[in-house]
């Protein structure tokens, strides 16, 4: 475990282009590990979840060749899996553990057992075992809701399925396995719209994907053709740039290629409010079209005096791997930020509501933990401290982000867990705030 210090920053200035997207990437493996034929894949994200997901498909019989940040996916199509000689290690990586069990629970007379590090074991599959009981799938998890879990493949059918949580991850393994399923369309009804990024990959493969509302179906395939992929700059790394370049003065930063899907964008959102401004293209809300690429755009931080804001239900899956870094902007901001409608935050890598609200309080925030969210009183600046990751690669990024913007520095235990998002984050740092 590495413990770093971050100290007062005197501004942030340049341009890096963030890491690629962790979400496509995960859905670029899976998706080509599915289809037939060679999917290519361009700046794929070199970090631990995402090398998980490699493994993974590699396991199952894809063909996997890779040189930098280029993958070759060549797959073994949608029913064609091989019987791993091992337990699947998804690591860290919840999308890899909630969206690879759509595809292996139709792989008829197949067993598959997932497992992972000890975050994992705490994070329910449950969520996802639902649907699929509902489509006849067999699963045995821990607990009856824990990893290790063992799916036991067999013929699936169509069902409609309405979401109790907004969940893209539970949303796409419903998909990948509606694509398998008999009887089709399969149907997915969101409380609240998350990120669509399967849905648009699927749509580039070739699958029937239509969107009415919250409701979004996907017709059963025979194959799917393998295609091209280019993976854009994640906006949840980013989010850590942006918001350490909104709070340090003196910062003048510019962020190439970032994904701007409009399912992704809810801090830029939250920021327009509070009063700091993000130039940059954004994907306007494309209605019930099903687009088949991410958009992306330059991004430049012009920062400005921060107010507070109220942050409720239906724009938190638009934010929420970024709903820590609203509480430490609440921070600096006049007045009380609040979050609500957010419980979903407690079963992320760490429980997000207890590791954020403990975090900043020991750096010396005034902010309250509530069931589904937090309430933070803004003071206008951010004494310092410690804080620990607790193995969480966003808390690591926060405790680093909140010592620039600190007037004593900020010492993170557990920085490393970084690089299961953001492998090069404190080079990124370093060369920023150098200039
Ligand atoms: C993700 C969806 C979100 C998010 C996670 C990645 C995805 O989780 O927090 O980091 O790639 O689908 P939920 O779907 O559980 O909200």
């Amino acid at each position: 475990m590495s413990t770093v210090r971050f100290d007062p920053a005197r501004g942030l200035r340049g341009t890096v282009e963030p890491p690629p997207d962790k979400s496509m990437s995960h859905r670029a493996a899976l998706i080509g590990g599915m289809s037939e034929g060679e999917t290519q894949i361009s700046n794929y994200l070199d970090a631990a979840d995402t090398n998980s997901t490699l493994a993974a498909v590699a396991a199952l019989g894809a063909d996997v060749a890779r040189d930098g940040t280029s993958v070759v996916v060549r797959g073994v199509g949608p029913r064609g899996t091989v019987v791993p000689d091992a337990d699947i290690d998804v690591g860290n990586a919840g999308t890899l553990m909630r969206l690879l069990p759509g595809w292996l629970a139709a792989q008829d007379g197949r067993a598959f057992t997932l497992d992972g590090d000890a975050s994992i074991r705490r994070r329910p599959v449950d969520r996802i075992a639902t649907p699929l009981r509902l489509m006849g799938a067999r699963i045995d998890a821990t607990d009856g809701r824990l990893p290790p879990f063992t799916i036991h493949g067999t013929a699936l059918r169509a069902t409609t399925y309405e979401m109790p949580m907004a969940s893209a991850q539970v949303k796409s393994c419903v998909l990948l396995a509606g694509l398998l399923a008999d009887g089709g369309p399969t149907t997915v009804v969101e409380p609240q719209r998350s990120r669509d990024h399967t849905e648009r990959m699927l749509a580039a493969v070739g699958a029937t994907v239509r969107r009415d509302g919250l409701r979004v179906s996907v017709e059963g395939v025979e194959s799917l053709s393998a295609t091209a992929i280019r993976v854009p700059a994640d906006i949840s790394s980013a989010a850590f740039l942006i918001v350490a370049a909104v709070l340090v003065a003196g910062s003048d930063l510019t962020l190439r290629a970032v994904n701007v899907n409009w399912t992704r964008t809810g801090l830029l959102s939250i920021l327009d409010r509070m009063g700091a401004v993000v130039e940059g293209e954004r994907e306007a809300d494309p209605g019930d079209a099903v687009p088949a690429v991410d958009p992306v755009s330059d991004l430049r931080i012009v920062a400005g005096p921060l107010q507070a804001t109220t942050v409720e239900a239906d724009e938190v899956p638009l934010a929420i791997d970024e709903l820590p870094l609203v509480a430490l902007l609440g921070v600096f901001a006049e007045g009380e930020t609040v979050v609500r409608g957010a419980q979903e935050l407690r079963v992320k890598e760490s429980d997000r509501i207890a590791t954020v609200v403990d975090g900043l309080t020991a750096l010396g925030a005034q902010i309250e933990a509530t069931d589904d969210g937090f309430v933070v009183t803004g003071t206008g600046s951010l004494r310092g401290g410690t804080i620990a990751s607790h193995g969480d690669h966003r808390l690591a990024m926060l405790g680093a982000v909140a010592g620039l913007a600190s007037r004593e520095g900020v010492t993170v235990e557990g920085m490393d867990a970084a690089a299961v998002s953001y492998p090069t984050f404190e080079r990124d740092i370093a060369t920023l705030i150098a200039r």
